[in-house]
């Protein structure tokens, strides 16, 4: 599984670029409005710092408007994949981008119908999002099942299209994507941070700087 990093934080992209283990970045219109930038000015910085798929997200519209969207952002980079909202005009948009050879990532997808109608379409990614599934069914796991589902038909039918496991809160979602065999797992900064720390790391590491002066 990949690991992307989602969020439009310049400098929070420059750390984890560094790191040399993240594959590709996510933003979203909520995102872009955090970073403080303008969704031009993220992509521009975003394509020089990490070497992968990098998401920009179209508004929603008619799917002429976002094809005309799409056309702009994928001349300005070979890594721009454009994200386009779930919707019948989405799927339109995805179906003529895929004959143009532009990548797409369908977004807010909640369901194995809507993935259906998106890697129908050609779409190069989806995103089921997993947190807000659980804050909709107050569970732990409805998004893990619906990342499992769309999984185990995808394979049964042998659909390409590869998912994008967002709306990832904190660590229990990350391993529920690995589980789920989401191909990426997109993750907030704040998680990413999380994800090599152990107390017994950090208490074997107190024993062993003890135990070395010794
Ligand atoms: O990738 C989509 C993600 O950013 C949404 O996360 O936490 O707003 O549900 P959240």
């Amino acid at each position: 599984m990949k690991l992307f990093a989602d969020t439009a934080i310049i400098s929070e992209i420059e750390e984890v670029s560094k790191w040399g283990i993240i594959a590709g970045v996510t933003t979203n219109p909520t995102l872009i409005a955090r970073s403080g930038i303008s969704l031009d000015e993220a992509m521009n910085q975003i394509t020089k710092l990490i070497d992968g798929p990098i998401s920009a997200e179209v508004a929603e519209a008619s799917a002429e408007e976002m094809i005309a969207e799409a056309k702009v952002y994928a001349a300005k980079n070979k890594n721009i994949v454009i994200k386009i909202p779930m919707t019948m005009e989405g799927v339109k948009a995805v179906s003529r981008l895929t004959k143009l050879g532009i990548k797409t990532n369908v977004t807010l997808v909640f369901s194995t119908s809507q993935a259906i109608m998106a890697a129908t379409a050609g779409a190069t990614y989806v995103s089921p999002f997993l947190g807000r599934l659980d804050d909709l069914t107050k569970t732990t796991d409805a998004g893990f099942k619906v990342v499992k589902d769309i999984k185990d038909i995808f394979n049964t039918y042998g659909f390409k299209t590869q998912i994008i496991a967002a709306s990832i809160r904190h660590l229990e979602h990350v391993d529920q994507a690995m589980k789920a065999g989401a191909d990426i797992a997109t993750i907030p900064y704040k998680v990413l941070k999380e994800m090599d720390k152990h107390v017994l790391t950090d208490d074997g590491l107190r024993r062993f700087r003890e135990d070395s002066k010794k």
